[in-house]
């Protein structure tokens, strides 16, 4: 009975969710949550969300302002100090003036900032470049918004970036935005800012909207430090970029749901106008609190990125470790995603051998994209004990496994 209901209430739904699927990610946080419920051990390689707590300077700004008052509505582009400090933010992250009043948005999240840019530029049929794999949410927010999703491959070789012949080839009069993401979810991957100069070539060459995602930027290990590299910075493409960013990853704020669009006054118009009619604002005083924690002590962040430095070293070290397994450097966020090709499973197959077996839950790689079959996604945001653990656990496993 269920399942007849089911379907007669799918033969009612839009048919623009046809193509949108169930998160791969979410099935894998139902079985571990079934398997912890019958007193399973398992080590959380699933998820891309900090371990840490928020910090204590930001929650109890959060609580100051609701004892001020801020209950009532935000503006649509965010309170002042929050955009304010956003645009201090983004120049000293890209070298870019940025003006608060007329190219911030505060977004409920990253992800609105992701879905208000497609609703706001693709008209039905229009393409987008996604190079793949890749985090799952744009092609979604891209079928949602009537675009077509073309994904463009990236390879282990290239350290799984993507290449301007590769985005070159894949452009057709209808192509209008093209995605980046760097550092990159689910392979760690940093565009050097060559990679970025040739890619902004293509793009301002096409004339295409940029979609720079850059919630890991902060989460960098490249030996010139710092943050990641921004194709924001490259001349002619603050026209045509909307940088996305947000407090999730850095500021362990996934839970606030916080995130900024920051891009020309042009494009921030068209932004703004879609934004008025999806969630409005986000609540004002998380807004307050948020403006406390971009503008206050930073050494949360350090300290957190330190605390991944450490965690990628065991992760890189130990997958290199096992045979029959290759890794790419991650140069950022808190990912790695190695080959395990090699033992002839499908990658589904093999995430559910490691977490049935031996409680291990890491994604598999063609959740992200049909590039990513051969690979796991590992997400080192758990303790550096889960991350040893989790490796010897999967050296265990893989050498039960024959090797082709
Ligand atoms: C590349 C990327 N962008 C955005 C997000 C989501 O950000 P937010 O929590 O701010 O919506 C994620 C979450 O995993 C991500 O991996």
């Amino acid at each position: 009975m269920h399942e007849e209901h089911q379907s007669a209430i799918e033969a009612l739904g839009a048919q623009r969710l046809n193509k949108v699927s169930f998160s791969g990610i979410r099935k894998v946080s139902e079985k571990v949550r079934k398997l912890e419920s019958e007193g399973r051990d398992v080590i959380h390689w699933q998820i891309g969300r900090t371990d840490f707590d928020t910090p204590e300077h930001i929650k109890a700004a959060a609580v100051e302002s609701l004892n001020r008052g801020d209950v009532h509505y935000a503006p649509n582009r965010g309170v002042p100090a929050l955009r304010k400090a956003i645009a201090e933010r983004t120049q000293q992250d890209t070298g870019v003036a940025v003006a608060e009043e007329s190219q911030v948005i505060v977004m409920t999240g990253a992800n609105e900032g992701v879905l208000v840019s497609m609703l706001a530029f693709l008209d039905p049929g229009d393409e987008v470049l996604i190079p793949s794999p890749n985090w799952p949410h744009y092609k979604a927010c891209v079928s949602i918004a009537g675009g077509t999703p073309v994904e463009v491959e990236t390879k282990e070789k290239d350290q799984f970036g993507v290449t301007a012949e590769s985005i070159a080839e894949r452009i057709t009069p209808r192509t209008k935005i093209l995605c980046v993401t760097s550092p990159g979810n689910p392979t760690g991957c940093v565009q050097s800012k060559e990679d970025l100069e040739a890619l902004a070539k293509v793009a301002v060459e096409h004339n295409l909207i940029v979609i720079s995602d850059e919630i890991y930027n902060r989460i960098y290990f490249g030996e010139d430090g710092g943050t990641a590299p921004s194709i924001f910075s490259i001349p002619g493409m603050a026209e045509r970029t909307i940088v996305i960013n947000g407090f999730s990853k850095a500021y362990s704020m996934d839970g606030w749901r916080l995130g900024w669009t920051v891009a020309s006054p042009e494009v921030t118009l068209m932004l703004l106008k879609m934004r008025q009619y999806t969630t409005v604002c986000v609540s004002t005083f998380s807004q307050h609190a948020a403006a406390a924690g971009l503008s206050g002590d930073q050494s949360s962040v350090d300290e957190r990125v330190a605390a991944f430095a450490e965690r990628r070293t065991i992760i890189v070290e130990g997958l290199r470790s096992i045979p029959g397994v290759s890794v790419a450097e991650p140069l950022g966020a808190f990912y790695a995603f190695p080959n395990i090709s090699s033992f002839g499973m499908s990658s589904e197959k093999m995430a559910d051998y490691l977490l049935d077996e031996y409680g291990l839950a890491a994604v598999a790689g063609s959740v992200f994209g049909a590039a990513g079959e051969g690979f796991l996604r590992i997400a080192y945001s758990c303790s550096t004990d889960d991350c040893r653990r989790g490796i010897e656990r999967l050296g265990e496993a893989l050498a039960k496994l024959p090797r082709s």
